[in-house]
């Protein structure tokens, strides 16, 4: 497995690579790499010949200073744990390799970053959508596999993908959990230890508004009573939004639901050390088709 740090050497690599005829897939991450990051290697190499993850922390998407600062960075063991799933290069470049001195450019994505998280993190997806453009632009991947965990950012990076004609696939990977349901994440491991068991209430909610839908609930109002209400058993959770979403433009969802519709949760929890640690959780609900 190689370990490349400057985007020069790894455009180089990706113009052989794509010049031998060998296609090129990337999993963009942060590290503090768990299973559902591993989940997307395996989604990289049933789609090409090489999987390329890069790690880099980015600090133009952290609005927080304090989050930056309490963000795991772990890179030998995310090494041993690429080199263990097969990934055959990755790219961790310094800060200063991905935004070079005097730096002044960005990408922005406007109306699918005003709600849910763009809301409640200003500044956060200008960041992801310009380190992700760097990246893409310094990889050239064939094809870039993200998670729906992040759904909003999936959505957000298909839409810069298709404005600015960037010349990759996008793909998508399904949420990986723990046996408990909780959708594993870099910050999980943030959480004070009484809080872990209580982030179970996110999915625990996502799962009664589902099987509402599944009895033929479509009232918003109704389905976001249930899940505040599922939400508050966890005594010390505090709601940064819970909603109801379409799944596509993410404009907010009518009275009654019509169609598949994105049920989107950020909850915080305490932390093991300083600030409160922020969970992301979602699910795509499906009415039944109306009977008449
Ligand atoms: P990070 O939070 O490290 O996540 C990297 C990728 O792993 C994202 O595509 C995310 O959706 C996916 N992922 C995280 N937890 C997952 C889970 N439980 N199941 C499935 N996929 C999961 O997202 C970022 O980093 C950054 O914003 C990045 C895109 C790398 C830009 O800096």
């Amino acid at each position: 497995m190689r370990l490349v740090r400057t985007v020069s050497e790894l455009q180089t690599l990706a113009d052989r690579e794509r010049a031998a005829g060998r296609r090129i897939a990337l999993v963009p991450t942060m590290g503090a790499l768990h299973a559902g990051h591993l989940s997307l290697v395996e989604a990289a190499r049933a789609r090409a010949d090489l999987v390329w993850l890069s790690v880099f922390v980015n600090p133009t998407q952290f609005d927080e200073p304090a989050d930056l600062a309490a963000y795991p960075e772990v890179l030998e063991e995310d090494l041993a744990a690429c080199r263990a799933a097969g990934v055959d290069l990755v790219f961790a470049p310094a800060a200063a390799e991905m935004y070079p001195d005097g730096a002044q450019t960005w990408v922005e994505v406007t109306d699918l970053t005003a709600p849910l998280c763009g809301a409640s993190r200003p500044g956060h997806f200008r960041g992801v959508t310009t380190v992700v453009a760097k990246l893409l632009l310094a990889a050239k991947p064939h094809v870039a596999v993200f998670g729906e965990k992040d759904f909003q950012q999936l959505a957000v990076i298909r839409r810069m993908v298709q404005d600015l004609h960037f010349d990759v696939e996008i793909a998508a990977a399904p949420i990986a959990r723990e046996p408990d349901g909780l959708a594993l994440s870099s910050r999980n491991r943030n959480l004070r230890e009484d809080a872990r068991s209580q982030a179970t209430a996110l999915a625990a909610a996502l799962g009664a508004a589902e099987r509402a839908v599944a009895a033929g609930e479509r009232r918003s109002a109704a389905l976001l009573h249930l899940v505040t209400t599922e939400l508050s058993k966890a005594p010390d959770a505090a709601i940064d939004y819970a909603e109801l979403r379409d799944p596509d433009s993410l404009e907010t969802a009518p009275p009654v639901l019509a169609g598949p519709t994105l049920l989107a949760l950020a909850v915080t929890f305490p932390a093991a050390r300083g600030e409160r640690v922020r969970l992301i959780d979602n699910r795509v609900l499906r009415p039944l088709p109306r009977s008449r």
